[in-house]
Parts: structure tokens; sequence; C-alpha cells
């Protein structure tokens, strides 16, 4: 498993102690910035990492702004990427086993950092569950693919 990292400036110490945490698991990481605590733009750092995903350079990515809100929605403009913003360990999991997940967001002025990290195990331990799920994901492609304008069934 390999993990691509970014933040912004408020998002970057909760970065760092994710990164730590994922080196003491000896998962692979690769931290897009931003390395500074210089006030940034969290597009700038969602979209090299939220790409490097889609493009199947790492496994998934792990996001931290703010809130989470920010970095989520600039990384979902992606084609391919499903990042969820997640303040609780129940919706992480979710994310991964019904939605199969591929970006975490995470908030550093929403959650601690203990919470942190305990969402971001369970984010990367829980497989996707596949089956009736899929039919709904697929349809999300179809939705990506039809720059929004997918016929909705029944239609
Ligand atoms: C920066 O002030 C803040 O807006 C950003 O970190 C994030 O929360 C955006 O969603």
């Amino acid at each position: 498993m390999t993990v691509a990292l970014a933040s912004d400036h408020v998002g970057l110490p909760l970065k760092r102690a994710i990164l730590a945490h994922l080196e003491e698991r000896g998962v692979a990481c690769r931290d897009f910035g931003t390395n500074s605590d210089a006030r940034c733009d969290y597009p700038q750092f969602a979209l090299p990492a939220a790409k490097a995903v889609a493009d199947g350079e790492y496994t998934c990515g792990i996001l931290c702004c703010g809130t989470g809100i920010g970095m989520s929605i600039a990384a979902n403009k992606v084609a391919g990427i499903r990042c969820t913003a997640c303040s609780d360990g129940y919706s992480a999991a979710l994310s991964r086993a019904h939605n199969n997940a591929n970006m975490l967001a995470l908030g550093s002025r929403v959650v601690g950092t203990g919470l942190a990290l305990q969402i971001v195990d369970l984010f990367l331990d829980t497989p996707y569950e596949g089956g009736r799920h899929e039919r709904r994901l697929e349809q999300i492609c179809e939705i990506e693919r039809s720059g929004g304008s997918a016929a909705q069934k029944g239609d």
C-alpha cells in the first residue's frame, strides 16, 4: 500500500502526525506539500495528490486542511477520485466498504490527533465490499463520464 499525502498550512501539523504514524506502520508515503506554515491555497496541494491517486501511482490519499471540506471538494473534481471528509471512524470505514473511497480528508480544526489516527487506520484497513455497491459506483462513473448530463434511471 502507498499513500499520497497533502495539506494546506492549517492541516500541516495533523499531516505530519499522520505521516509519522504511517511510517511507524511501514506504509510508504509521498508528501505533496505544503511544508510551510505560510498561508496557502488548499486546491494547489489537493490537485497533485489527487492526480497521482487517480493515475494509479498511489493506492489512496489523505488530505488535511482546517475542516477537510475544501480539500475533499477540490480532490473530487479529479476524475476517478472518491474523496470523503470524515470526522468519525464509522463514516471512514463505510466510505471504504460501500463507496470504495480512494481519498480521505481530515480537518485539523475538527478532530484531535488521536481520533484522526483512528480514522486513518479504519480507512486504510477496511476493504471495499463490492457486490450491490458496484452498480452504484458505476452510476457515479457514468455521471462523471457524461459531465453531469447522465440520464436518470426511469427517465
Ligand atoms: C483555511 O483557512 C481553511 O479555509 C482551510 O484550511 C480549509 O478548512 C478549507 O476547507
